[in-house]
């Protein structure tokens, strides 16, 4: 893994980091949970590698804000074999994690990843009809979509609005090649603010170096 950390044999260096259940050694972050992939572990920690998953990018690049607690319920649009959702899991430790996928060939995979972890769910569906699964969703505190299409602001609004509790929050990761693959990526990102001015808009970061071409907008419902 080609970020691996100065300090990471050091148990020792461990240490919680600004946000709940999770860890820093300094320099990479960690959860605490069973491993899911080939990522490298020391005792209960796993490392988490902000190449292959963009939340924890988002929270390296200077986040202030993680809704993502404990004890919290959420929906994760766009799980594909569980890489993201796993470490989600690992910090709502005492909550639940929906995780919606709907190609078949990645939710085999994700299957796998929930069975081991008993607060995950796997559901086969598209994100595009969420009536599909309202009798096996609650409502959440968190909304986390990270699903690379053309309408992916149009999904999250629509889960937003079905599922989305009083005061919780949304976050969503904005591949601007899917969107447009001509305009400028400030005009895309611009435009997805725009869409998204009914919310509070908590936060805006752009997810580089580990991501090209992304951002993470976190925003709070009404
Ligand atoms: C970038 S990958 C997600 C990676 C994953 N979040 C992670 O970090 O481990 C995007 C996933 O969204 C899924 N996806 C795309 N459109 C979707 C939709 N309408 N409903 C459900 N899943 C969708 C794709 O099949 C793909 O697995």
């Amino acid at each position: 893994m080609e970020h691996l950390p100065v300090l990471w044999e050091k148990i020792e260096m461990i240490k919680p980091y600004k946000f709940e259940n999770i860890y820093s050694d300094g320099k990479n972050l960690l959860t605490k949970g069973r491993p899911v992939s080939s990522e490298k572990t020391i005792n209960e920690y796993r490392l988490w590698n902000p190449r292959r998953s963009k939340l924890c990018a988002m929270l390296l690049n200077k986040c202030k804000t993680m809704p993502i607690k404990k004890n919290s319920r959420v929906l994760y649009l766009g799980a594909a074999s569980g890489t993201t959702s796993s470490y989600v899991s690992d910090i709502a430790d005492n909550g639940v994690v929906y995780c919606v996928e709907f190609s078949p060939r990645v939710f085999r995979e994700l299957i796998f990843m929930c069975e081991k972890r008993k607060n995950t769910i796997p559901i086969l569906a598209d994100a595009n009809k969420p009536e599909k699964y309202r009798h096996i969703v609650e409502n959440v505190d968190v909304i986390y979509q990270d699903i690379a299409q053309r309408n992916q602001t149009e999904i999250f609004k629509k889960n937003i609005g079905v599922f989305l509790k009083k005061n919780g929050y949304g976050i969503i990761m904005v591949k601007a090649g899917s969107i447009d693959t001509t305009a400028k990526i400030k005009d895309i990102y611009n435009h997805v603010i725009n869409e998204l001015k009914s919310f509070e808009i908590v936060e805006k970061i752009e997810l580089k170096p580990y991501c090209k071409d992304h951002l993470a907008i976190c925003v709070k419902g009404g």
